[in-house]
């Protein structure tokens, strides 16, 4: 018997490209990958000005049977927003021509906030080979889908796989730089009057690093597992301190958590929370947190920004983390005794959330 639900031709056909759109989708992260393998961006970058396909394809380190596949590379970059062409003239045998986007920039080799490692770590085969088993995990008891692939927790894998170490924070740096970079620039307001602020889980200290360089009368500290900061080198307004979050937190005007909270349940996100609340000064002195993490399900967010928290939810999951909605971010700080918070959208696909005791 035909079970199927009678669908006109237009919605027939439409179903129809949205699945191809999800089949076919990851050839755009693959066809980025091989560009910036290729060096394209720093070939265009070199050039000086836009640059002809012949020149472009001259300028690579392929075999020459392949050079007709360049504009067919090109051609979904350019649609997809990491190039972007200017048209040829037949007339005149004037050739298309590429130049970088803002995006492409950001690949580029000597960009101080050069997001290639971001890209790469999602490239790492145990990270992409838990994704194609996600059904297998939600079948079995295991924490986390990594687990199930690889028999230890993506934090275990990260700590005995000196590879994996480099990447992961080659991505954490990356990120930091470029947050911070906006944060100085556009939060100053957020900064103003404190005396004395704690990076929790600061890593190595680039976001506290440029906090501390960019507010000289305040005093920072990176607070991280003791492996993470050992032999750090600080300076007049800056020092590394090794602890555990769960057992407590060094005490300051204001706490900062940047990319943390993420990575815990709600039960462990609520204890660091807790450590925090007892760790910061008083309303009167101004205590707070500063909480630098995704909102999901935004409506001020467009729907490819919403995508891509969503994306980035679902790899957490694998991983063990999460990506919270307004209320459920809520839930979490009145749960550690905050009292309320205030939004600062200036971080594109993540929020500045100042939480008041
Ligand atoms: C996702 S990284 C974020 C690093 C940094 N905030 C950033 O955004 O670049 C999480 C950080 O939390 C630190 N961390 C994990 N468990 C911790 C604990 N129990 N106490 C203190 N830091 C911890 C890790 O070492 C790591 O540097």
């Amino acid at each position: 018997m035909d079970s199927r639900v009678e669908m006109s031709s237009t919605e027939l056909l439409q179903a129809q490209a949205l699945i191809w759109n999800l089949s076919f989708n990851y050839m755009k992260s693959m066809s980025l990958k091989c560009a910036i393998e290729l060096g394209i961006p720093d070939i265009i970058h070199n050039h000086g000005q836009p640059i002809s396909l012949s020149k472009l394809i001259e300028s690579l380190p392929i075999h020459p049977s392949k050079t007709h596949c360049i504009c067919r590379l090109m051609r979904l970059l350019v649609h997809s927003g990491f190039f972007t062409k200017q048209k040829g003239d037949h007339q005149t045998q004037q050739e298309e021509k590429y130049s970088l986007t803002p995006a492409s920039r950001l690949l580029l080799k000597d960009e101080p906030c050069r997001l290639a490692p971001i890209f790469f770590t999602q490239f790492e085969q145990e990270f992409r080979q838990t994704s194609l088993f996600i059904s297998t995990w939600l079948r079995s008891s295991d924490d986390t889908a990594f687990e199930t692939i690889h028999g230890m927790t993506f934090w275990d894998f990260v700590a005995q796989n000196p590879r994996a170490q480099q990447v992961f924070n080659g991505e954490m740096v990356t990120d930091s730089k470029l947050t911070a970079e906006i944060v100085v620039k556009d939060c100053k307001k957020v900064f103003e009057g404190l005396k004395s602020l704690v990076d929790v889980g600061g890593g190595t200290g680039t976001m506290g690093k440029a906090i501390a360089k960019a507010f000289p009368y305040m005093k920072c500290t990176v607070f991280d597992l003791p492996h993470v900061v050992a032999n750090l080198q600080g300076t007049e307004n800056l020092n590394f301190i090794g602890g555990n979050m769960f057992e407590g937190i060094p005490p300051a005007n204001a706490l900062m958590l940047k990319w943390i909270l993420h990575d815990w349940n709600d039960e462990e996100a609520v204890a660091i929370l807790k450590r925090c609340r007892e760790a910061i000064s008083s309303k009167d002195e101004g205590g707070k947190l500063i909480v630098i993490e995704v909102i999901a399900e935004d409506p001020k967010m467009d729907k490819q920004s919403t995508e891509t928290q969503l994306c980035l939810d679902v790899m957490m999951m694998t991983a063990y983390g999460k990506e919270r909605s307004l209320m459920e971010w809520e839930k979490l700080f009145f749960a550690a005794g905050f009292g309320h918070y205030e939004i600062t959208y200036v971080l594109g696909l993540r929020s500045l959330i100042e939480v008041y005791p």
